[in-house]
Formats: C-alpha cells, sequence, structure tokens
C-alpha cells in the first residue's frame, strides 16, 4: 500500500499534467452517437442493460476496500460513477480515456483524469487497485501485454466485462450494439464470452496471479491479485 502523503503528491502532479487542451485531431475523430457524449452514452448503455446500467458500478465498488485500497486507477472509464464514489469515500482517483468528450465531463467536475490510448506506451501510475469495466475487448490482441502493465503498477485489477455479445442479435438491441461499437478506432467487432476470458487471462497469468471470477447478469466480474 502507499503512504497518504507521497500519494497526494503524484495525484497533484499528475492534475497539472493532465491540464491540457484537447487535442485538435481528436476532436476529428468519428465516434458512434454513444460516444459523443455522456447523455448520450448513459441513455443507450440503460436500454441496452434494461435499465440496470447503474447497478453495474454498485457490482464493482462493492469489491473495492477503502480502508486499505486508497488509490484507485480507472481505465476507460467513459462514465463519472466510480470517481463520484472514490471522492465521497476520500480516496485518490486517477482515470484514462481516449475519449475528449467523456474526459471533458470528468474534467468540468474536477476529476483527475488524463486523455490517453491506453493501447500505446501510456505509463500506469502505480495504485492500490486498477478497473476496468466494459472496455476489455478493445484490447482483445494485446491482452498479455495490458495486464502484466497493469499488474506491474497495481496490486490488483478487477475487471467488469460484458460476456454475452448483443451485437450478435438479430433485433433492436443487437442493431442498437452494433451502432455503438465505435470508440474512436473504426468498428470493433471482437467481444469475450465467459470460456474466452477467462481461458484468455490464465493464459497470460502462467500461475503469477490469483484470478476469480463471478458471473453477474451478462458480465463477468473477474478479480486478479498478485500471488
Ligand atoms: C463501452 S465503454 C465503457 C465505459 C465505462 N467504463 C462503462 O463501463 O460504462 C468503452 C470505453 O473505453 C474507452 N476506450 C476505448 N479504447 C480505448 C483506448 N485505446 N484507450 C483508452 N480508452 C479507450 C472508450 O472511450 C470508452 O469510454
Amino acid at each position: 500500500m502507499h503512504g497518504a502523503a507521497p500519494l497526494r503528491e503524484e495525484t497533484e502532479q499528475l492534475k497539472k499534467v493532465q491540464i491540457m487542451d484537447i487535442p485538435p485531431t481528436a476532436k476529428k475523430v468519428k465516434y458512434s452517437f454513444v460516444y459523443r457524449n455522456l447523455f448520450a452514452y448513459r441513455l443507450i448503455l440503460n436500454i441496452l442493460f434494461l435499465g440496470r446500467y447503474k447497478q453495474r458500478f454498485k457490482k464493482v465498488i462493492v469489491l473495492l476496500d477503502p480502508k486499505q485500497e486508497k488509490k484507485v486507477i480507472e481505465l476507460c472509464f467513459g462514465d463519472i460513477y466510480i470517481a463520484q464514489w472514490c471522492q465521497k469515500q476520500g480516496l485518490d482517483y486517477i482515470g484514462f480515456d481516449i475519449n475528449p468528450h467523456f474526459i471533458s465531463v470528468a474534467k468540468k467536475k474536477g476529476y483527475c483524469v488524463n486523455l490517453a490510448d491506453l493501447r500505446d506506451q501510456t505509463p500506469i501510475p502505480a495504485g492500490d487497485v486498477a478497473i476496468m469495466m466494459g472496455s476489455l475487448y478493445h484490447f482483445h490482441d494485446i491482452l498479455g501485454e495490458l495486464v502484466d502493465k497493469v499488474m506491474a503498477s497495481c496490486t490488483r485489477f478487477i475487471i467488469s466485462e460484458p460476456i454475452k455479445n448483443w451485437a450478435s442479435r438479430d433485433d433492436v438491441f443487437g442493431r442498437i450494439a452494433r451502432n455503438s461499437a465505435n470508440a474512436g478506432q473504426g468498428e470493433e467487432f471482437f467481444r469475450f464470452n465467459e470460456h474466452s476470458l477467462i481461458e484468455a487471462l490464465e493464459k497470460i497469468s502462467r500461475g503469477r496471479y490469483n484470478i476469480s471470477h463471478t458471473i453477474s447478469g451478462k458480465e463477468a466480474i473477474v478479480d486478479i491479485c498478485r500471488k
């Protein structure tokens, strides 16, 4: 775990670093409708989750121990529910996302967030716990690299990942999901199911991490800890 003073210092430093304008190139990127603002994102995700969108965050929050885990890193945060909860608990929070609209909302609310493409060499700061929700499929081809990078900086990595693929459904939900799959890097068709997700994570762990998971509705919640 990390001492409170260095933590505060590091957070302050990162806050200074991330006060940058959204690059003009990012403004030209084409996103699915859902990625153009947080309101649209929540609306569409609430339809896909049949009104249970916010509960997804609660299922991850109950796994956190605010007495032990004082510094939370959220990757691909998108929404600000985890940041809000961390603030209420007095925890340090640093979020990363590639989407300038989501970054802008979070910054306006005063959260420490960084515009970054996590597929590149972006360093992940030291933390007690890293969280990634609904986003692992964006990294399916570099899964080992990503998990090792996160586990080198954080003691624990909690992943919440959809394992039922809406996009393959031949109905209105399927159409919405298919039209919502461009986070700025083109359409993405890859999705995990329970088997492929756990098999891939076990394979890259090679006995170095403890991996446990539960299934809750359409999602797997995976808890990865250093051995
Ligand atoms: C389906 S949304 C999930 C958002 C939120 N975590 C949730 O569960 O509602 C995927 C998120 O990943 C972000 N994202 C996708 N590719 C990324 C990348 N290469 N680097 C950083 N963020 C990325 C998107 O901008 C978006 O916020």
